[in-house]
């Protein structure tokens, strides 16, 4: 056997050694209090958290992720799109392996969506402190601005602009239901931690790897623990804008209206009978926000404005909606305006074979150790900020159960024990990567 071999093999046994250290190193109550922790800004009563981007209870957040990274031994840096990491160095300045989420939630959301993949990020961290590791690459958890998009669209603002900064002018523009502008919140989260230094975006990474709870049924169904996620399927928002004439509740007769919300619920009808007629499961169409104007119980309404979110694994399905969508607004007869605008347009996103293939061994080690079923192999319903680094670097995710497959919910739940296994092969997937 030649000696080049020999050293590579014993590099490999070492390199795998450390990733089941790190994987081991994992501790259960370290993860549990920081999530009950990071879920008390922005906490609710009904045990749910409302944090929506840039707000006060998100800048407290941010401070308490920064103190909790500094705390770790990381550095912390922040863009312009304010995206927070927390860096690990390695033991060379080779580009870093990045995971992590976002810490913003919908305006009534759990504790799960986004935090956990970057308490994830910081667990991983810690274990590999305590595991004594030190990686040839730096690792990086990034806390992204504004995936939802629920306050100002569209979603994974900060990820699609760290990717491709050109995004970042337009974005600036984004107004939420307040007329507060995207820009001016932007600029109040950065004045917030002059203590942080700014970085460049779109800065090499040598992968990235995001944990995510899966907000919907498969795995729970499945009884399978972990998710290795070979894609994210594609995604288009629009809003609808339908204006008539407000006028008097009592006066004016009935055929004389020319009534914005009797058009809007016409138009929301001929939508929903679309997706149940022409697409079925194939689709899945949301119409989640209402705007109405004046909004008053006595008023007919003058203005009503409502967004449209569709989803499909195949991006044709999306192709013939809009035709649909299109073609229903342009056919609605009366005699007010209708208007449609695209505010939000992904295809579907595909993992790399080589990064699906560590993910299922990093997955499989932590759950046949716990006595647990294979990792399954599944698609996302929901977008998430990998969809864009996909187009930076290697990427791939690993997903848990959601209990119920609730999601966008304040009872979003999985059991600890799963998403102690979601960190522990996390943790075996980014030591992997940060030393090869
Ligand atoms: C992310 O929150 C999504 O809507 O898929
Ligand atoms: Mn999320
Ligand atoms: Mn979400």
């Amino acid at each position: 056997m030649n000696k080049e071999l020999n050293v590579s093999n014993l590099e490999q046994r070492d390199q795998t050694a450390a990733s089941e250290r790190a994987q081991d190193h994992v501790q259960h109550d370290r993860l549990q209090s920081v999530i009950a922790e990071l879920a008390t800004f922005g906490g609710r009563s009904d045990g749910g958290v409302s944090r929506e981007t840039l707000t006060d209870p998100d800048l407290q957040a941010r401070r308490y992720l920064i103190d909790l990274a500094r705390s770790r031994g990381c550095s912390v840096t922040i863009d312009d799109c304010a995206n927070l990491f927390f860096r690990r160095p390695g033991t060379s300045d080779l580009p870093p392996v990045l995971t992590g989420s976002h810490a913003d939630t919908q305006p009534v959301g759990g504790k799960l969506d986004g935090a956990y993949g970057v308490l994830a990020g910081l667990e991983v961290i810690a274990a590999l402190n305590d595991a004594g590791i030190k990686t040839l690459r730096p690792v990086e958890v990034v806390a992204w601005t504004n995936e939802e998009g629920c306050r100002f669209g569209p979603g994974a603002m900060g990820s699609s602009a760290f990717v491709d900064p050109s995004c970042l002018p337009a974005y600036r523009n984004s107004v939420d239901a307040k007329g507060v502008r995207f820009g001016d919140a932007l600029e109040l989260a950065l004045e917030a931690v002059p203590d942080v230094p700014r970085r460049p975006m779109a800065e090499p990474m040598s992968a990235c790897v995001e944990l995510h709870i899966e907000q919907g049924p498969v795995l729970e169904r499945a009884l399978v623990p972990l998710g290795v996620v070979t894609g994210i399927q594609s995604v288009r928002w629009y809003r609808i804008q339908v204006t008539g004439t407000a006028g008097h509740a009592g006066t004016m007769p009935m055929d004389e209206r020319v009534d914005a919300m009797a058009a809007a619920v016409g138009l929301a009808q001929q939508l929903y009978a679309y997706q149940a007629v022409e697409a079925g499961e194939k689709l899945r169409l949301t119409l989640g926000r209402w705007q109405v104007s004046p909004n008053s119980i006595n008023t007919i309404p003058g203005a009503v404005e409502f967004t449209v979110d569709v989803r499909s694994v195949d991006e044709q399905v999306l192709v013939q909606f809009e035709a649909a969508l299109k073609q229903i607004t342009q056919a609605y007869s009366w005699a007010g305006k209708i208007e449609f605008e695209s505010i939000f347009s992904r295809p579907p996103t595909h993992f790399p074979a080589a990064m699906l293939a560590l993910i299922e061994r990093a997955c499989t080690r932590a759950s046949s150790r716990a006595s647990l079923a294979a990792p399954l192999r599944m698609t996302s319903g929901a977008f998430h900020d990998a969809m864009y680094l996909a187009e930076h670097c290697p990427t791939a995710m690993i997903f848990v159960p959601s209990k119920g497959g609730v999601s966008h919910n304040a009872a979003e739940e999985t059991a600890p024990q799963e998403l102690f296994l979601g960190v522990q092969a996390l943790a075996y997937a980014v030591t992997s990567l940060a030393n090869a």
